[in-house]
């Protein structure tokens, strides 16, 4: 049983799906793992770090997934990386499946099983596969880095001999996995932290790391959560009173993270031009939901931009930003989920198609879009 890893393809993805530490359990798994040459690198790995583990190098993609079983990825594989990768190949990445008929349509007729890690669901067992929480963790974090740098003041209250500097006032939207980890960081660096949700559940947890909880707490509000813990689409109504409150908090904030998501759907559109323009000059705005659209008008992919002094941070892949924390997390991720791929005692793979994780998380199988979330429309 071969294990795959290739180097990523997409330009701005420094992280990798496997490190030596994984690697080593797959092997120890029975597996022989190939690693491409240079797929680390960006992480902090060098090739021979795979190598003293055990791993094969390979000189190229081709080369290291032929007669693989497994392809472990970070991003889903492009047309052309999925045209030399064995038919029947198992692959495990970040698919990003939502609105991609075309490229999922393309994963099965590659004729691989496909599964998109991201949507595993968020029962006990799972949760050491669980990348979205994983990787959100570390963009939250890296969020307040990123704030912190182009921020001309300092975070902490500071009492020196030239006089007091004040604290800076943080304010993050969006309180799940990424938010909390925003509001803990700025409070280690001494911000006054204010957040906001739209689901209930999320005050206690904002309360709980000594941040203040903002929000329209009406009928709305109390009902705005899924079964499955994640934020729903909310009306017009009360997105509007929900603005004006904002509006109002947003005046008197130094930094804002926005990090704001609803599964399937465009990022909720919460900061406009006019609360932009209603910030001091020198003022920070990083918006976390630029790969969906963006929670802040304006903010552009990958760019600083600067609105009336105020800057809009947009970076695109924030867990990339800290891509050697990121990888290691993300393949332990895989590797809990492909210990559950794999026959211990046959040393090959064993799929349980009625195990709810795979159910969840498979999308393409025998040449077809299996996941019923994504089965392609009928034809007028
Ligand atoms: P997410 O990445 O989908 O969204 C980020 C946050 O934006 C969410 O808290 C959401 O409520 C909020 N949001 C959406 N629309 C908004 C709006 N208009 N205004 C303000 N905020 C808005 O969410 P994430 O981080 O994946 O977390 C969702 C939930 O799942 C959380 O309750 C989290 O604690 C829970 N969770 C549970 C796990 C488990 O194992 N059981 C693991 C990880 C997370």
């Amino acid at each position: 049983m071969k294990i795959a890893i290739p180097a990523e393809t997409q330009a701005g993805e420094p992280r990798v799906a496997a490190t030596p530490e994984t690697v080593k359990k797959l092997i120890a798994l029975g597996a022989t793992v190939a690693v491409e040459r240079g797929a680390g690198v960006r992480s902090g790995i060098p090739d021979a770090d795979y190598e003293a583990v055990g791993a094969t190098l390979a000189a190229g993609a081709a080369e290291a997934v032929a007669d693989a079983a497994v392809v472990l990825k970070v991003r889903r594989p492009t047309p052309s990386e999925l045209a030399a990768y064995p038919r029947g190949a198992v692959v495990v990445a970040m698919m990003d499946p939502f609105g991609q008929e075309e490229a999922l349509r393309a994963l099965a007729e590659a004729g691989v099983i496909g599964f998109g890690m991201e949507l595993m669901p968020r029962i006990t067992r799972a949760q050491t596969m669980d990348v979205l929480s994983s990787q959100a963790n570390l963009a939250g974090y890296r969020a307040v880095i990123d704030a912190a740098a182009e921020y001309g003041r300092a975070l902490p209250m500071m009492m020196t001999a030239a006089g007091t500097v004040p604290a800076a006032r943080v304010f993050v939207m969006g309180a799940g996995v990424a938010g909390l980890q925003a509001i803990a960081t700025a409070r280690r660096l001494g911000a006054v932290v204010t957040a906001t949700d739209v689901r209930p559940a999320a005050k206690e947890q904002v309360e709980s790391l000594g941040a203040k909880f903002i929000a329209v707490e009406d009928e709305e509000f109390r009902q705005a959560e899924t079964a499955g813990g994640y934020a729903k689409e909310m009306s017009k109504e009360y997105q509007a009173k929900q603005a004006a409150l904002i509006a109002e908090h947003i005046k008197k904030q130094d930094i804002v993270i926005t990090t704001a998501l609803i599964p399937g759907r465009p990022a909720p559109r919460l900061v406009s031009t006019e609360m932009i323009a209603s910030m001091r000059p020198g003022s920070v705005i990083v918006d976390l939901a630029v790969e969906r659209g963006g929670n802040v008008e304006g903010v552009r992919p990958d760019a600083v931009t600067e609105l009336n002094g105020v800057k809009i941070v947009g970076y695109a892949n924030a867990p990339g930003r800290i891509a050697a924390t990121a990888s290691s997390l993300y393949a332990r991720n895989l590797y809990a989920f492909v210990e559950t791929l794999i026959d211990k005692s046959a040393k090959a793979l064993a799929i349980n198609w009625d195990d709810e994780i795979v159910k969840a998380t498979a999308l393409t199988r025998d040449g077809a879009i299996v996941h019923p979330s994504f089965q392609p429309k009928p034809a007028a």
